[in-house]
């Protein structure tokens, strides 16, 4: 047995969030440890030279306390965040519910951060050099919502590798309203304009819901392409319920983990489908072993990020990940997971 397999039963005696405490506070004082990455799983794209595919989906570490830890469990990349203008306390508690039968999470946190000026500190820290990504969100109350995304792209773009505008969080009333087509017009044109004024603009991607229909998401690839947006990251959290067995099945928020992992590689291969691959995408939901990370870059993603799973398997999973990963790319005969991505889209149309 693993060592957190012993340790799991006692984590899971704690409510969710403080467990998510200790763990966030156990990684943010592990120092920074180079692994020793094989060169076959790099993959190169806007820029970015990423050591390997699997980076840690937003959510996980907020307020980017705990980046270097992360980074020594073997990710190639980070998302930290939703960061919003203002720190703000999310929903009331309980708010994180797990769903230990289904290996699945029910969370309504509702975009509990500290707010962009305390999370700066924590971004600027140079301990750690890794790709770093920053998703940015509005905050619950603020009356001008477009607005809240401008200042989290002038704030946090300098100490970002790329920024990722998440208008897809179940949990803030309203928000996905952003990804119908006449607010995502507006949207994407205040944050192409406001790009362009900046020194240093960083690539720009869009985080989107897996509850969205083929015509809407059409939509959404369009409007990317016209507006310089560098690529789309699907999905977040789903609030449809496929069959589950856990007694909080009926809880409101967003589920993740293996239950989502049909319905979101679905959305991905048809986002990679209609976009005829020239949009980069990163395929999150339900990835839990190496079969599953392939699966997403099958279905077109070029990265792939994961939050469930760790919950469930532990740190050692993204090593195990990336070890299973290097074998199917040695065992398919190319030389790169690029020639990978997209090719098994038409098992999911
Ligand atoms: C507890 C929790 C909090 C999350 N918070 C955020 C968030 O702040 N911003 C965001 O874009 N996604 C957030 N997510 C969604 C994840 O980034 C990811 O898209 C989703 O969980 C699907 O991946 P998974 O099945 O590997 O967990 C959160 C997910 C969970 C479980």
């Amino acid at each position: 047995m693993t060592a957190y397999g012993l340790l799991r039963p006692l984590l899971f005696m704690l409510p969710p969030e403080r467990a998510h405490q200790l763990a966030l506070a156990a990684l943010a004082r592990r120092p920074r440890r180079e692994r020793h990455q094989s060169d076959e799983l790099k993959i190169e794209l806007w820029g970015l030279s990423f050591p390997n595919p699997i980076g840690v989906a937003a959510g996980f570490d907020k307020n980017a306390e705990a980046k270097a830890g992360l980074f020594s469990l073997g990710f190639g990349f980070v998302e930290v965040g939703t960061l919003t203008p203002l720190p703000q306390p999310g929903n009331s508690r309980p708010r994180l519910f797990r769903l230990h039968e289904d290996e699945a999470l029910i969370n309504r946190l509702g975009f509990n951060n500290s707010g962009h000026a305390a999370a700066l500190a924590g971004l600027r820290s140079s301990a750690d050099s890794g790709i770093v990504g920053v998703n940015i969100g509005a905050n619950k109350d603020s009356a001008d919502r477009i607005g809240d995304y401008v200042k989290g792209l002038e704030t946090l773009n300098s100490t970002a590798s790329y920024i990722a505008v998440n208008i897809s969080s179940p949990n803030t009333p309203g928000l996905r309203a952003l990804q119908a087509r006449k607010e995502l017009s507006l949207l994407l044109s205040r944050l192409s304009q406001t790009r362009r004024a900046l020194p240093d603009p960083k690539p720009l991607l869009l985080k989107i819901a897996p509850d969205l229909s083929k015509d809407e998401l059409a939509d959404i690839a369009e409007l990317s392409l016209a507006n310089g947006i560098d690529g789309l990251i699907i999905s977040n959290t789903t609030l449809s319920r496929p069959s589950l067995k856990s007694s909080h099945a009926s809880e409101q928020g967003g589920l993740s983990g293996r239950p989502l992992f049909e319905l979101s590689t679905r959305k991905l291969a048809q986002l990679y489908h209609v976009t005829g691959g020239r949009l980069p995408l990163i395929g999150v939901g339900g990835v839990s072993s190496a079969e599953t990370a392939w699966q997403k870059i099958r279905a077109g993603a070029s990265l792939v990020q994961l939050y469930t799973a760790l919950i469930y398997e532990g740190p050692s999973l993204v090593a195990d990940i990336l070890e299973g990963l290097a074998q199917r790319l040695r065992r398919s005969g190319k030389n790169s997971l690029r020639e990978i991505t997209g090719s098994g889209v038409a098992d999911w149309l």
